[in-house]
């Protein structure tokens, strides 16, 4: 079957998606807030699943309509041909929100479309009663300016759930936004790599999935697995691609903190993605951070100061990091921060800046080149 696809992305993070797209072969993106729509079949669902490192899902978009009161919105639903996907078992969960429009009571959207979609069922399978005992289909009715997209969620637990952190830091990177800052930051591994403020390590083994080029979705299952529109054997040889696509680069990111009980967890979290080979973990603080490399690239997210208390602290290590990370001319750094005053402490003017969102904070990407 034909579907336009929606890769959904954080704000700030839709440009990295579509460049990820442009990799994996498509064309005919079209880019806007928090999504890129393409047009895709059933192998590009598995596909995008199992090798997005910066999207958050992979939607299936199944009507676009105006809808200004609930009979605009049940009659929009009612034409979609629902059964196509969702079988006699399939059990039908639908989520909602509703922005800037008429219909703005989300738990009354979600029941009229849930009844409108079974209606639709209803005329195709010729039965009243559906069981809801099998495979999960999720359907969310989004509402923005009485726009209605519904659409279905083939990835089910959001893209960032690698299967490979068991523990998380205290304030850890969601692994998309680590992995844009990668990609972002086009480092390779015959450049060396560092995060001085690693906590539980999301940039460092991110990096080193990328380096090694290991699918994202190779240790975790999707929603769209268990349905019967895709085939099973897409899903296994698209898993013995990606075990095969893996390479054996011998490079080795340096990953330090000096908070010892958060390096435990990152190591852990290495293993468990089968990078630890790639990694240097190490206890320390980045007063101390050298290289004896005269080239590198430093992706770092250090502590924002955001709880109260810490600011006078935070301050001080971003003079520390400004010393430290000029002592190393040619390397380049990106730092996350949603702290505003960033650069005046840091003590250098970054050739570039990007917005991004780290979860709800607003954050700036400082980008500094070598020199
Ligand atoms: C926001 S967290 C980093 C989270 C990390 N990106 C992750 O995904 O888990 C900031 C880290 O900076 C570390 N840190 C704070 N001061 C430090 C210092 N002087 N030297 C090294 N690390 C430090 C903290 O222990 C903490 O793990």
């Amino acid at each position: 079957m034909n579907f336009t696809l929606i890769a959904t992305a954080t704000f700030g993070l839709e440009k990295v998606v579509a460049d990820e797209l442009k990799q994996l072969g498509y064309d005919d993106l079209m880019v806007e807030n928090g999504k890129v729509t393409f047009e895709g079949d059933e192998m590009d669902i598995v596909t995008c699943n199992m090798w997005l490192r910066t999207a958050d899902r992979v939607l299936i978009k199944m009507a676009e309509f105006k809808a200004e009161s609930f009979e605009d919105l049940f009659q929009g639903t009612l034409a979609v041909n629902w059964g196509d996907i969702i079988p006699i078992t399939g059990f039908m969960h639908v989520i909602g929100k509703s922005v800037k429009s008429k219909l703005f009571s989300v738990p009354d959207c979600q029941s009229i479309v849930k009844k409108a979609v079974v209606e639709s069922m209803k005329r195709k399978y010729r039965r009243d009663l559906f069981p809801e005992n099998g495979a999960e289909y999720k359907i969310e009715v989004a509402i923005l300016k009485d726009v209605v997209t519904l659409t279905l969620d083939t990835s089910g637990p959001g893209l960032h759930k690698r299967g490979y952190r068991e523990f998380a830091g205290e304030a850890p990177l969601k692994e998309t936004l680590a992995a844009a800052l990668v990609l972002l930051s086009k480092w390779d591994p015959s450049k060396q790599l560092a995060d001085p403020l690693c906590g539980s390590g999301t940039i460092a083994i991110e990096a080193a999935m990328i380096g090694r080029n290991m699918a994202p979705g190779l240790n975790r299952s999707f929603a769209s697995e268990q349905w019967e529109i895709i085939p099973q054997d897409m899903w296994s040889d698209i898993r013995d691609f990606a075990r095969n696509s893996i390479n054996n680069k011998e490079f080795r990111i340096l990953a330090s903190d000096i908070n010892g009980r958060l390096l435990r967890t990152a190591r852990g979290n290495a293993e468990k993605a089968g990078v630890s080979n790639n990694i240097a973990f190490q206890k320390l603080d980045v007063k101390d951070f050298s290289s004896k490399k005269k080239c590198g690239v430093i992706i770092t997210n250090p502590p924002y100061g955001e709880r109260i208390g810490e600011t006078k602290e935070v301050e001080e290590l971003y003079k520390t990091m400004g010393r430290v990370f000029r002592e190393l001319p040619e390397w380049s750094y990106f730092i996350l921060t949603s702290y505003e005053g960033f650069e005046r402490l840091f003590n250098k003017k970054s050739d570039k800046n990007r917005k991004l969102y780290n979860g709800r904070l607003k954050c700036y990407l400082y980008q500094f080149m070598e020199s």
